[in-house]
């Protein structure tokens, strides 16, 4: 679902048309749409509100501060995973208590940070983190809650890069680590366990892979009530999928009729930390086609953008939908490789892609780019990063300007001998 439709031939987003988006900010440039966020984020909190979930957006997704506020403002709490994301919380005004921070390599100034900042919880990875946390918060005299993050070791069915519940995942503890810091729990006295947290993987389409991992995770927490040991949340991750293609992902209601009685049963509060289902379909990366080459095995498009901008189809080999701004019913289809400039043969948007025929000056929509897009964007090839905007209504406004080549050397020193 998303609020990108073509009206008489050209995209819009909401009630506005792309290509005065690109003719005001120039190319390359993220689009977002507003209502599609916020409608994204009110079906998730509605379709779950049996069990009043905390619904912490995961800022790794999409970290502007616009499309973070949008969020807050509804009623979201942030996931973080490190410092910088902590600082855009920070400075929006989200209230510590609705940021929780997860990540496996969490520095001390990072712990300190989020300590003084006052977070929810941290989510914790591993025995040495807990540890560290606990001389921290003796420290700076503040003790201070976390989720242990378990590893349920399930196949979430999706991309090897973004799977992150196997057995050798880096990610998590095993049961019995976790079981093992729980029984233990008086040795880090200054740290309260208040419940458990998981995230299994990312792009999932399909219910089952959460029922199996919240059922282990059950069983876990009945085994620990029987010791004694008392919790109170239990976060089950974001990671829930998309429509790249035609990948039929569930919707929030059919996963939460799933799974919400098995949450229920667990009488515990509910934290959900969705990233990608809230703002993938609410952002496309538009280009303009800077030349058509066609060489005898191939037909090339090549981009004013690339990999540095949008990475997922180099890294995961992802699909993204790509169509022109300005629709040609009756040009002929043509097979394409739609790459971008960077001096990688890994620089793909797609390949083998089949499509009515484009002209060299024309502007394309890769759809769906919201999360993972610009987040993950860099400036290879010394390319300054793209701008962004978001829509709402009849309304466009510039949410992060196009980096300048000054950007580009602005920290860079040269040493006494040059
Ligand atoms: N919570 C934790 C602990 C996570 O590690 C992640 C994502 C999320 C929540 C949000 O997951 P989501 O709801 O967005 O699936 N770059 C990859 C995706 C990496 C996901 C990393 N962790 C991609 O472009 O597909």
């Amino acid at each position: 679902m998303h609020y990108f439709t073509y009206k008489d031939n050209n995209l819009y987003c909401e009630d506005v048309k792309v290509g005065d988006i690109v003719e005001k900010f120039g190319s390359p440039c993220y689009v977002y749409s507003y209502r599609t966020l916020i409608e994204h984020f009110r079906k998730l909190k509605s379709a779950f509100s049996a069990v009043k979930p905390l619904i912490c957006y995961s800022v790794k997704a999409n970290s502007n501060l616009a499309i973070c506020k949008a969020l807050v403002n509804e009623g979201a709490g942030l996931d973080v995973v490190s410092g910088g994301e902590l600082y855009r919380a920070l400075k929006i005004k989200t209230n510590p208590k609705k940021i929780v921070f997860a990540g496996v390599g969490k520095t001390d100034k990072e712990i300190r940070g989020a300590i003084k900042a006052g977070i929810l919880f941290f989510n914790v990875e591993s025995e040495a983190e807990m540890q560290r946390l606990h001389e921290i918060s003796i420290r700076l005299r503040r003790s201070i809650n976390v989720c242990l993050r378990v590893n349920p070791e399930v196949d979430p069915h999706t991309h090897r890069y973004i799977k992150t519940a196997k057995k050798e995942s880096k990610f998590g503890l095993s049961f019995s680590a976790a079981r093992f810091i729980l029984i233990n729990k008086v040795r880090f006295f200054n740290v309260h366990i208040k419940g458990l947290h998981i995230h299994i993987g990312s792009q999932i389409t399909e219910a089952r892979p959460y029922i199996q991992a919240i059922k282990k995770v059950s069983t876990f927490i009945k085994e620990m009530n029987s010791a004694g040991v008392k919790l109170e949340y239990l976060n089950i991750g974001g990671g829930m999928g998309i429509n790249y293609k035609n990948e039929k992902a569930q919707t929030p209601k059919v996963f939460a009729k799933a799974i919400v009685p098995l949450l229920k049963k667990t009488g515990l509060k509910i934290i959900l930390e969705p990233g990608r289902f809230i703002v993938g379909s609410a952002g496309i990366l538009v280009s303009r086609v800077t030349f058509v080459k066609e060489t005898g095995s191939k037909n090339f498009l090549i981009l004013d953008s690339g990999m540095n901008d949008l990475i997922r189809p180099s890294l995961y080999e992802a699909y993204h939908e790509i169509v022109a701004l300005h629709k040609r019913p009756k040009s002929r289809q043509k097979k394409y490789d739609i790459v971008g400039p960077i001096c990688e043969s890994g620089d793909f948007l797609a390949k083998d892609r089949l499509m009515p025929q484009i002209r060299s000056g024309e502007y394309l929509a890769i759809m769906c780019s919201g999360a993972y897009g610009f987040s993950m964007s860099s400036n290879y090839n010394s390319r300054p990063r793209a701008t962004e905007v978001l829509v709402k209504g009849a309304g466009f406004f510039l949410v992060r300007a196009r980096e300048s080549y000054l950007d580009l050397i602005k920290k860079e020193k040269f040493p006494w001998f040059l």
